[in-house]
């Protein structure tokens, strides 16, 4: 489709009801062209290329995108089309409270908004940092315009004391022995110099590498370019390509809805589930689809995570880092080990099938990249769950969790919100052994809000002096896709919609069984409608504002938490021009 000869000459370029009439607007908004110094033969026939850019000094993983910006010019110029740069909402994991996740559609409408009111032929989304990936690809979508999606490379690996360190992975992991007294201030402070060291996002298989790769299998991106660093030189000659591609993919109108199909996303569900992706990546992989009209039910996972391995060997599942994933070929060389579970056939914007783009890609470190008959994991990453807990499901990630745990029954030890949990976890009469199931109420989309990643409940300190480092945790919250341990998460229907988790008391006995995809807590239906009966749902926390709006109009985490008004619906009208 993307190498097809040219369909959309320019005087049918959609920038040309703004630039191309003989009218007072037309003549407004080309003398303010001139105003920045720019006259038609910059502009007049050709493209006009929208770099959305996530740069913000609150989003450390995005610290190079002035210069990556400055790189897509240089393609977009080279290709004969006009680039403007435009800032969006950037979505800091690190700094957003109470989490990137309640303004993921906030960038979304954003996008579509930027997109639809301004003179724009085709974008350049830039993003990587968790939320910006989904975010800037729900809105694209939306809008309807060709795009290409340049992911933002993930760090250099950590290191302290020659020893290599995983970000958010390796934070947990060491924070739990700081707790246990086994690491001293001068080791935590060098832990803290050295685990994030330069531009880029998150370099483990966290939710950033796991979004990109999965607009890379979309194939939204140029073949290769979610798994180059941030700092390698290829990353800018990748930028500065795919400049040139978005001017190509105008030029032959080819809108991501040719991409973006049913077979395309579930390459991209087989994608995550072999890469050993964050559990985030369902609820954004939902709300994606969605926003293509396409619908994808948590049964569809499960499908596809029992037919697929887990072949990369990153962290929080396995052992290395994506430099070294890189290294060993990357994405292209993982994709080509499952080559016989994807559909080949899907277009991608490089005019190329992904079969195409992965023939010849080659696995140079098989420690890495694991071999199919020697997997992390015979099924894929992510696990769904069902049961009397959560009849809309929830998940589970089970190559992070102790073996033992994922068959287990305890009695529950109910928090019923964080600070409930943040005041008790480290009191040390709290009554938990490590058999104990440990349930946070509250955490899930319109009860936190936003669905923060408080999923992997801390571990008692009390018994992480005792070398417990795992337990049963369940939550309706999210978890950070660098956790790890046996966390139940996304429990659909929330607590604080009424959902069974609401009902859930100290004591319950709560039956995990991750092979049989069961959770189940052991009260009867009629106990469990007699507190019903008694519940009362949480005071509104929000009058007015965002927040309103999110808890009024988000849907839950089996839907993918968009917004209700955002699914697919009717073409929304281009904005008139008077
Ligand atoms: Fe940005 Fe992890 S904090 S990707």
């Amino acid at each position: 489709m993307a190498n097809a000869p040219e369909r959309n000459p320019p005087e049918q370029l959609r920038s040309q009801r703004w630039l191309g009439a003989d009218d007072l607007r037309s003549f407004g908004h080309r003398s303010r062209l001139k105003q920045m110094g720019f006259g038609p033969e910059d502009y007049e026939g050709k493209p006009v290329i929208a770099i959305l850019n996530t740069w913000s000094e609150f989003n450390t993983c995005h610290t190079h995108f002035r210069e990556r910006a400055a790189d897509v010019k240089r393609g977009v110029l080279q290709a004969g089309g006009f680039p403007v740069e435009v800032p969006v909402m950037s979505l800091s994991e690190t700094f957003m409270k109470p989490s990137a996740m309640f303004y993921r559609n906030l960038l979304a409408m954003e996008v579509e908004e930027v997109i639809r009111c301004h003179p724009v032929d085709g974008v350049v989304l830039m993003g990587g940092c968790d939320k910006t990936t989904p975010g800037l690809i729900m809105g694209a979508i939306s809008a309807g315009v060709p795009a290409i999606y340049v992911p933002g490379g993930p760090m250099l690996k950590g290191n302290f004391c020659g020893t290599t360190l995983g970000s958010g992975t390796d934070a947990w992991k060491y924070w739990a022995e700081r707790c246990a007294g086994n690491l001293d201030d001068c080791q935590w402070r060098q832990i803290e110099d050295g685990i994030a060291r330069s531009p880029g996002h998150c370099m483990t298989m966290g939710t950033a590498s796991t979004m990109t790769a999965i607009a890379e299998a979309l194939g939204l991106t140029l073949p290769g370019a979610s798994s180059i660093p941030a700092v390698h030189a290829a990353h800018n000659r990748m930028a500065s390509a795919s400049g040139r591609r978005i001017v190509h993919l105008v030029r032959v109108n080819a809108g991501c809805c040719e991409i973006l199909t049913e077979r395309a996303f579930e390459n991209a569900i087989t994608c995550d589930m072999a890469i050993g992706g964050s559990t985030n990546a369902i609820i954004h992989l939902i709300a994606m689809a969605g926003r293509a009209g396409i619908r994808l039910p948590l049964e569809k996972f499960d499908e596809v995570s029992h037919r697929t391995p887990v072949l990369a060997n990153l962290r929080p599942s396995g052992q290395y880092l994506m430099e070294d994933f890189y290294d060993a070929g990357g994405l292209p060389a993982l994709l080509h080990n499952i080559r016989h579970l994807l559909h080949l056939d899907c277009p991608t914007v490089n005019g190329r099938t992904l079969g195409e783009n992965i023939a010849d890609a080659k696995v140079y470190n098989d420690n890495v990249i694991l071999n199919p008959d020697k997997p992390l994991s015979q099924a894929g990453a992510t696990f769904i769950l069902r049961g009397n807990l959560a009849p809309d499901g929830c998940v589970i990630k089970p190559t992070c969790a102790e073996p033992r745990l994922l068959k287990h029954t305890g009695p529950a030890l109910v928090f019923k919100d964080y600070p409930d949990l943040k005041a008790r976890i480290d009191d040390d009469k709290l009554p938990v052994t490590p058999d104990s199931v440990l349930v946070l109420q509250n955490g899930g989309p319109e009860g936190a809000p936003g669905m923060p990643e408080w999923g992997m409940l801390p571990i008692p300190r009390k018994l992480l002096r005792q070398g417990v480092r795992d337990m049963v945790r369940v939550s309706d919250a999210r978890m950070s896709g660098t956790s790890y341990g046996t966390c139940v998460l996304h429990v659909s229907p929330e607590s604080a919609v009424g959902g069974p988790l609401a009902f859930v008391r100290d004591g319950d006995l709560i039956e995990l069984d991750v092979q049989a995809r069961r959770i189940h807590l052991r009260v009867t239906d009629e106990e469990l409608a007699r507190r019903r009966e008694q519940w009362k749902p949480p005071a509104a926390r929000f009058g007015r504002g965002y927040g309103k709006l999110f808890c009024s109009e988000t849907t839950q985490a089996h839907e993918g938490c968009d917004f209700k008004f955002l699914h697919a619906g009717p073409p929304t009208p281009e904005p008139d021009i008077f």
